[in-house]
Parts: structure tokens; C-alpha cells; sequence
């Protein structure tokens, strides 16, 4: 059985986890394949909001099994904290959440040093969400790490010291003040691997090899968006991890001719957390009413997020980066009301006129170039049938289907998991 991959393809926030949550009814497994607790997945359903960060956001359905990949990178401390959030929800977690033994731990220390780095880096700083993430994957590929598997060792707490001992040098390298108290957060670090040592550690590749065998059906997670990939985003104010399809195949062991679908979350606008070029950004009155319509606030940090235009030339380079076979479209319902939308689908770069992503999105070098399009006025929130739909909202669909050359198969009207039409 084919593996579906569902991933944002902006820079994050898309509306990802409401959509994993709505998806899990059709599957036997959702599976994280990269990112850590940097990503804020929100769930509503029932009057609750629920953030999730590491734990897939399959979990509030009693018939799927959620396994979080060897390509995440886990903080035991922020995870012991999701779980005891799920407990109040009679989330049965120790039958349904598996980690993989290959995951990479996050330390105290890489935490520390995630904020050495950006502190060391003043006006240039990336925008982090100070989780450690950068610090973590660099120990990763520089064959440092401390993984899940590890904790079954006996030898785990002394590779933990010197590791965390050589963290402590770093971050004086970096020469800028930092107060901690690493005593203290060891504690808590310590007691939260006592918590995750209750869950079910498993050779995740393994697992998935065998379901997939067996014809279970198999939905993987992303976090952050393909304008964060490290290789394909807007770097160096990117994440660490591969965000894009590929990552999938190495963050959770599936070889690439067994992936099958791949639904794209986009937003009906742009918007992006943290440092890094943001073309279509708007500093005016239509950002301000897209953030406080849109409530764009970081669902990790709580920062404001920036607003702006959808940008078709950034959204068709992921498309083709991904290989997207199905899009979905979020937050329509924050447009209503304004009468002219623009859709960037071209840059003016370097005095040419261009439809690709290029090297460089540097303000100096790109100003968006727009189409403008009638907008609808009608509250999209109620509506349960998209027969009920404006002509103006088809007509912004239908040419975004058109430039992206892919359908768009649901659109979301609302946070509530009820708010998801289908076309
Ligand atoms: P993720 O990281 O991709 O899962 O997205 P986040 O949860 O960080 O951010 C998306 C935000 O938009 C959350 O607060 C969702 O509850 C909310 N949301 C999702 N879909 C819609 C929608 O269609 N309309 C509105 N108004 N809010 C939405
Ligand atoms: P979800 O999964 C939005 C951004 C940060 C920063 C950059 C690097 O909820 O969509 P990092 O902490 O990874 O070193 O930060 O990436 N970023 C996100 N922005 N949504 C996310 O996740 C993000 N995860 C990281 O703001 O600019
Ligand atoms: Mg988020």
C-alpha cells in the first residue's frame, strides 16, 4: 500500500494539523517524518483547541497508531508536557503513540546553544524558535547525537555528560551572556526521560515496512513548510530538516516509488514567523486585517506573524519540489470582505520578468508582480457545502488551479474540524 505525505508548502503554519486531524478517519497510522517542537500543529474540535509539537496529530482518534519518526528530533521535557495535556482527554497514549528508537534527543544544552548562536549573530539572527532544532540535527549529521535507542544503554548518561560538557564550551565560544541553570534543567530533563521511557520505542522502518506489507494505510505528517526546507528554502532562515517529500522517505525509512499521494496545505494568503525575505509582505492595513481576521500568531513562540499576498511563483516551485498531486486550501474565510485581492504571479528580478523560484528572493532583487482578482464578501464560516460557495471564491480557486496545474480537493472555511469542504 502507497504512503501519502501531507506537507505545508509555505513557511509554516498552514493549517497542517487541522488537516491531518480531519484526514485520520481514512487512515491506520500517522507518522511524524521530521521537526521537533518547533512546529505548533493546532486541532480544534468539540469547543477545545489543542497544540500539538511533537506528537502527530492523528492522536485524538481511538482507531489510529501515531509514530513519531526517526527524523524527528524529540525534547522529552516539552513531549512529558503533551502527554499530560492528552491524559485529560482520555487519550489512551501508551497504546497508540510509538517513537522511533532512531529519533534524535534534544538536549538542555542544545537548547542553550540554539540561543548562544542567535544571540552571537545579532540583527542576522535566523528568528529561531529557540527549541534547539538547528543545534540537535547538527549533532545529528555531525555523528554526536544521543538518539531514543540510546536510553536502553548502559552507558547513555555518561555519552549525555560529555556531550553536554562539550555543549557548555560552545556556547562560551560564543562569547555572549547567557544565564542558566543547567542543574536545574538537567532535573527536569532527567524526570521527563523517565516519562518517555513508558512509551513503546520501536525500529520505526521496520514497523512501517511490515504495515505497509500488511495494506495498512499510512498517512505521514510534515511540519514547517517547503520555503523552511534547508535545502530548497529561503537559506539561511530555513530550518534544519528536509520539510519537503523526500524528507519523508529519510525521516521515516519509505523508499520514494512507495509514496503515493501528496496533499499541499496552502494558505489563501502568505505568512511567515521569524527572519528571511517574504515578498508579497505587506506593511499596511490589509496585512494588519489578514493577522487579526486570520489570528496569526505563532502557535509554538506566540509571536506575531507576518501577513501578505499569496505568491503563486513561490507556491508552483513547491508544488513541482514536492510532487503534489492534491492541494488544499486554508483560511479562505479570512479574505471575505476585502474587495480586490492580489496574486503575485510573477517577480520582477533584476530588471527581467520571471515565473521561477529564484537563488535570491532578497527585497533588492524581487518585487512581486501582481494579478488582481474581485473579492467575495459573503462569512464562508458557516458554510458546510461548496455549492453554497460565492462565484468570486470559485473563480480565485479555479485560478489557482489553473497556475499550479493541480486541484484543489478541499477548502477549509474555519479552525473547527467541521469547517472543511470538500470539492
Ligand atoms: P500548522 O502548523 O500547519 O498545523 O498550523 P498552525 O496550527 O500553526 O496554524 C494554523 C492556525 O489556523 C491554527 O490556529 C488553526 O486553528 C487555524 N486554522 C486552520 N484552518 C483554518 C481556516 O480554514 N480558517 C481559519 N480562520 N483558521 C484556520
Ligand atoms: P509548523 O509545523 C512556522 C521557523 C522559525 C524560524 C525558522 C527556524 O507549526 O508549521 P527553528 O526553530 O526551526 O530553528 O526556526 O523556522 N519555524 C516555523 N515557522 N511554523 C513552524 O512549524 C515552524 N518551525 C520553525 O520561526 O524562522
Ligand atoms: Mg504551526
Amino acid at each position: 500500500m502507497a504512503v501519502n505525505l501531507l506537507l505545508g508548502l509555505q513557511w509554516g503554519d498552514e493549517g497542517k494539523g487541522k488537516i491531518v486531524d480531519v484526514l485520520t478517519n481514512d487512515y491506520d497510522i500517522i507518522a511524524r517524518f521530521q521537526g521537533g517542537p518547533n512546529a505548533g500543529h493546532t486541532l480544534e474540535f468539540d469547543g477545545y483547541k489543542h497544540v500539538l509539537h511533537t506528537i502527530p496529530s492523528g492522536i485524538f482518534h481511538k482507531t489510529a497508531i501515531n509514530l513519531v519518526g526517526n527524523g524527528v528530533v524529540i525534547d522529552p521535557v516539552i513531549l512529558e508536557k503533551e502527554l499530560k495535556n492528552l491524559a485529560k482527554f482520555n487519550v489512551d497514549y501508551k497504546k497508540s503513540l510509538l517513537i522511533s528508537r532512531k529519533a534524535h534527543l534534544i538536549l538542555p544544552t542544545h537548547r542553550l546553544l540554539d540561543a548562544a548562536s542567535e544571540a552571537a549573530k545579532g540583527k542576522a539572527k535566523i528568528g529561531s524558535t529557540l527549541k534547539g532544532i538547528g543545534p540537535t540535527y547538527m549533532d545529528k549529521t555531525g555523528r554526536n547525537g544521543i538518539r531514543v535507542g540510546d536510553l536502553e544503554l548502559s552507558d547513555w548518561k555518561e555519552r549525555y555528560r560529555n556531550l553536554a560538557n562539550k555543549h557548555e564550551a560552545m556556547i562560551e565560544f560564543h562569547g555572549v551572556e547567557l544565564e542558566y541553570d543547567l542543574k536545574a534543567l538537567e532535573e527536569d530533563f532527567f524526570s521527563a526521560i523517565e516519562s518517555l521511557k513508558e512509551l513503546t520505542f520501536i525500529d520505526s522502518e521496520e514497523y512501517i515496512f511490515e504495515a505497509q506489507r500488511q495494506g495498512k494505510t499510512i498517512l505521514a505528517e510534515g511540519a514547517q513548510g517547503s520555503l523552511l526546507d534547508v535545502d530548497f528554502g529561503t537559506y539561511p532562515f530555513v530550518t534544519s530538516s528536509n520539510t519537503t517529500a523526500a524528507g519523508a522517505c529519510t525521516g521515516l525509512g519509505i523508499a520514494p516509488n512507495k509514496i503515493g499521494d501528496v496533499f499541499g496545505i496552502f494558505k489563501a494568503y502568505t505568512t511567515r514567523v521569524g527572519s528571511g525575505p517574504f515578498p508579497t509582505e505587506l506593511f499596511n492595513d490589509e496585512g494588519a486585517r489578514m493577522a487579526k481576521v486570520g489570528h496569526e500568531f505563532g502557535s509554538t513562540t506566540g509571536r506575531a506573524r507576518r501577513c501578505g499576498w499569496l505568491d503563486l511563483v513561490a507556491l508552483k516551485y513547491a508544488v513541482q519540489v514536492n510532487g503534489v498531486t492534491q492541494l488544499m486550501m486554508m483560511k479562505g474565510d479570512v479574505l471575505s470582505g476585502f474587495n480586490t485581492l492580489k496574486i503575485c504571479t510573477a517577480y520582477k528580478y533584476k530588471g527581467e520578468t520571471i515565473t521561477h523560484f529564484p537563488y535570491n528572493i532578497e527585497p533588492e532583487n524581487v518585487t512581486p508582480v501582481y494579478t488582481e482578482v474581485k473579492g467575495w464578501s459573503e462569512d464562508l464560516t458557516e458554510m458546510t457545502d461548496k455549492s453554497q460557495f460565492p462565484k468570486e471564491l470559485n473563480d480565485y480557486i479555479e485560478f489557482l488551479e489553473k497556475e499550479l496545474e493541480t486541484p484543489i480537493t478541499i477548502v477549509s472555511v474555519g479552525p473547527d474540524r467541521k469547517q472543511t469542504i470538500n470539492r
